[in-house]
């Protein structure tokens, strides 16, 4: 059994239901940027900082093969992507987290909970590994810290999307619980084609 250590989000108080639909509920408060432990990683918020332990894993087009945009060859560009990432957070509408070692605070890859929408309690996920990471489990083991932490700020869905043929990536949606809700015809242009993608969905 995997350990996944984070402090108990600050919860604000629940303001009183509201019918007017201009002003809706919010039914819970900005999750807190925690860190998520386990027993070999640590998951920490991004940090600007960050942007160059990336900066290998966005250039490299067998780790981008399957993303929504092709490989990122400009450390620049990826420094101001990395730099929004961190704004987002500040609003509340995403956490992105670096995925390092324990042992060695090697970097091995980051994962997210992105699109947070408090009001209906949902959000997405994202994960991506460098590619002398894959194969030891650990995409599964910080996603289960993730997991467990969406769990306990008060997210009642989660969603995640893969480009058909990504097989890595739904094998470990489905291990960890994921269940394969449709296909999205032509969800993503990219190189100037449209791609089919797999909608993933765990309700927690
Ligand atoms: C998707 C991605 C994160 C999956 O990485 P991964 O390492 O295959 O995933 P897991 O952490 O679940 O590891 C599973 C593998 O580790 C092995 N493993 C070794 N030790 C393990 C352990 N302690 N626990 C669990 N699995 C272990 C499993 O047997 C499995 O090996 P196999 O692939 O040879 O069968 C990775 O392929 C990636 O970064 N891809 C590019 C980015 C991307 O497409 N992201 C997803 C967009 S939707």
């Amino acid at each position: 059994m995997k350990r996944a250590l984070y402090q108990e989000p600050r919860f604000m108080a629940i303001p009183r239901w509201s019918p007017s639909f201009d002003k809706p509920m919010i039914p819970f408060a900005k999750p807190r940027l925690a860190i998520l432990e386990t027993e070999r990683l640590k998951l920490e918020p991004l940090a600007e900082a960050d942007a160059a332990d990336l900066f290998p894993l966005m250039d490299d087009p067998e780790v981008m093969a399957y993303w929504d945009v092709p490989e990122i060859d400009d450390p620049d560009l990826l420094s101001e992507i990395v730099r929004a990432q961190v704004a987002e957070m500040a609003d509340g509408g995403a956490i992105y987290w670096s995925i390092r070692t324990m042992a060695a605070q090697a970097f091995v890859g980051c994962c997210d909970l992105s699109d947070i929408d408090r009001r209906h309690k949902r959000a997405e996920v994202g994960f991506m590994l460098g590619r002398g990471s894959w194969g030891q489990g650990y995409a599964d083991e910080a996603m289960q810290a993730v997991l467990a932490f969406a769990a306990t700020a008060g997210l009642r869905r989660l969603t995640a999307r893969t480009h058909l043929g990504n097989r890595r990536s739904e094998m470990l949606l489905q291990k960890l619980g994921f269940q394969e809700e449709g296909l999205l015809r032509g969800h993503v242009l990219r190189d100037g084609e449209r791609r089919d993608c797999r909608l993933f969905g765990l309700l927690l």
